[in-house]
């Protein structure tokens, strides 16, 4: 039976990718820079069977989360299965079996690692099958990993991924095995997806500009990473999640995923870095929970941070990177 095993992990962008060119398979009007998250990884099973049509279903695993994929979800999955057999030119069908280590209802991003996910199985699968010269090549990789969903482009390369155009490269950068907190907020579905957020933003009158302004907070947090100045880092980190969750406050319609609880995470976290001067880089993605990073030598701040919020919100809580995830 001709069957792989793959996972890939999740990634967090802290110059975000927000806005993308309509109709040109994801993308982006700006370029992103993310760190990945190596503990929150999606598996994907890719097995081959005879006739019939491509099928998703949920991978049953004990260490694994179970989750339901909608119609709609699965769909889109199975289309970004096709599109790789259209690239390969493999013409067989297979099963999908998927699901991540991480719940999926605490509206934690999973399309970055599953459609990575998805696309090294069959890469992995298809070189078997059609053997192609680009097969392996991380660059085609990401790029046909970004037309399933944008993001996930950036989770083939690890601890830093950069994406400019049309596929994520890795940035070598002197931070590395970061501590990781989620303060889950919210866990309810989202009434907008990052999709549909990407064309809302659009609409916005702060977008004027604001390819300007990611650009030039690309640039100058890659240098504050490169020359250890975590202070710089950390404000352009906080001012451009601030920029996207405007744009979407002020698109038409206007929405909206800060809720009273990240109000007061965010806060509290304001506090804690004005009294010592140090602590994460905070984050919030197109979703209502806050994303923290931590430098691996801040352990203490980290535990702190995690005994803060967890008699109030769910908090997830990952010590640098596990060596037992993949
Ligand atoms: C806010 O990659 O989910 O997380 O390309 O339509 O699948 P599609 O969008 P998606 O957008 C992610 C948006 C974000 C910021 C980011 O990850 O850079």
């Amino acid at each position: 039976m001709n069957q792989v095993l793959v996972s890939a992990p999740s990634n967090i962008a802290l110059i975000k990718y927000m806005g993308k060119i309509e109709g040109s398979g994801n993308k982006p009007t700006n370029g992103s820079l993310s760190y990945t998250l190596e503990n929150l990884r999606t598996f994907v099973r890719l097995t081959e069977i005879e006739g019939g049509k491509d099928q998703w279903k949920l991978l049953v695993r004990e260490d694994l989360e179970k989750m339901d994929l909608s119609e709609k979800g699965q769909q889109r999955f199975l289309k970004h299965l096709q599109n790789l057999k259209d690239k390969w030119g493999v013409t067989k069908n297979f099963l999908v079996e998927s699901a991540n280590n991480f719940p999926s209802d605490c509206g934690l991003a999973s399309s970055a690692s599953s459609f990575a996910a998805l696309t090294l199985a069959a890469a992995q699968m298809f070189q078997k099958i059609n053997p192609q010269p680009w097969g392996e090549d991380k660059k085609v990789l990401s790029e046909l990993s970004r037309q399933g969903s944008g993001s996930s482009c950036r989770s083939l390369f690890s601890p830093w991924a950069i994406w400019l155009h049309e596929y994520a490269e890795p940035m070598n950068l002197p931070v590395k095995d970061m501590h990781h907190i989620v303060v889950v907020v919210e866990d309810s579905k989202k009434e907008v997806s990052s999709s549909e957020a990407h064309k809302l933003v659009t609409t916005s009158p702060r977008f004027e500009g604001r390819v300007e302004r990611a650009e030039i907070r690309l640039k100058d947090l890659s240098q504050a990473l490169q020359f250890d100045d975590w202070h710089m880092a950390r404000q352009i980190v906080w001012d451009e999640f601030i920029d996207m969750h405007r744009l979407f406050e002020t698109s038409t319609p206007s929405f909206s995923y800060m809720t009273d609880g990240s109000k007061k995470v965010l806060e509290e976290c304001q506090k804690l870095w004005n009294k010592w001067q140090d602590g994460p880089l905070v984050t919030m993605d197109a979703g209502a929970n806050v994303h923290m990073l931590f430098r691996n030598d801040q352990k203490k701040s980290f535990e702190t941070y995690r005994e803060l919020f967890k008699n109030e919100f769910k908090v997830l809580a990952f010590e640098g990177v596990k060596s037992d995830v993949h």
